[in-house]
């Protein structure tokens, strides 16, 4: 039996921006999605995880066309594993899912089939299955899948090598991951977001500017652990998301709550549209606040750490 798992993440800066070659910020969450695989007669995928009602019957489809991708990118015509999917990674849109399956499924099939591959290789694999879910991604989602940790992230639009570095924080910081309910389609948002550039160029010229400059500050801020600085910029961050029109009623509603109860800064994470924002509240008692503020509204959240 092959065995593997992939971490699920929160981008702290950059979501959308980093397609067009921006830099991004993400963190791995503590949680991770963990696969096995055993060679069978037939393909099947038993799927455990817990998370959004309704999420991985919606997913179905990009699923099957990620385990296509991966058999491809592996060269494997041998395509019969019985796959099953756990983990305490909730699946919910923002998180990272998709991202932190194929990185678990791609380490299983990996072993099972005796490629033994090294995390470089699982990380490009990963790549290849995040395009069935996100039609051109960045990348970013697959690398912390991969790697865990705090990066940085730029991707190479010419094809090339990735910029990934680790950003050293001196400490981890308490988010509040706050769930709309909405499973987001991060593929349409992707698209709706290319659409929209090329309606009004000079509008997201300028909003891109912006994007990348924040980008920077962020990083600065939390090699420092300038946590109220970090706030402020994911402030910013998620106004620009607006701008470029991810966000949603819920997901405003949720940052709403975040401010009104103390966070330091709260913003979207991901592909938005529905998913998940982030609220960052250090230290466990303004964690517990506005993490209960929101269950009182009826939202599901997820406590965690980043920088861990
Ligand atoms: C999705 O988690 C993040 C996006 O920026 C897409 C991507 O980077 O591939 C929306």
């Amino acid at each position: 039996m092959g065995k593997g798992s992939g971490y699920g993440k929160v981008i702290l800066f950059g979501e959308h921006f980093v397609v067009y070659g921006l830099p991004g910020i993400a963190s791995a969450v503590g949680l991770t999605t963990d696969a096995t695989a055993v060679k069978s007669g037939k393909m099947a995928v038993k799927d455990e995880r817990k998370g959004t009602e309704g999420y991985s019957d919606a997913k179905r489809a990009h699923q099957l066309e990620s385990l296509e991708r991966m058999f491809g990118a592996m060269g494997l015509n041998e395509k019969a594993f019985d796959i099953w999917l756990g983990g305490d990674l909730p699946v919910m849109s923002g998180i990272g899912a998709s991202a932190a399956s194929s990185v678990a499924i791609a380490r299983a099939v990996s072993e099972e089939a005796g490629l033994d591959y090294d995390d470089d290789k699982i990380n490009e694999i990963a790549y290849e299955m995040e395009k069935a879910f996100a039609g051109n991604p960045s990348g970013i989602d697959n690398t912390v899948a991969t790697y865990g940790g705090l990066i940085w992230f730029e991707k190479n639009l010419a094809g090339g090598q990735n910029k990934i570095e680790k950003i050293r924080a001196p400490s981890a910081v308490e988010i509040v991951m706050g769930n709309s309910g909405v499973v987001a389609d991060t593929k349409k948002m992707v698209e709706g977001v290319a659409e929209r550039r090329k309606q009004h160029p000079e509008k997201y010229d300028a909003i891109f500017k912006k994007a990348e400059a924040l980008a920077f500050k962020a990083r600065e801020a939390l090699e420092k652990g300038d946590i109220g600085a970090v706030g402020a910029l994911m402030d910013e961050n998620h106004k620009l998301l607006q701008e470029i029109e991810v966000s949603c009623k819920e997901l405003d509603e949720l940052v709403e709550i975040a401010k009104a109860n103390g966070a330091l800064g709260a913003k979207v994470t991901g592909g938005g549209g529905g998913g998940c924002m982030v609220a960052l509240t250090p230290g466990k008692e303004l964690q517990e606040r506005v993490a209960q503020a929101m269950e009182g509204r009826g939202f599901k959240v997820l406590r965690t750490r980043i920088g861990v």
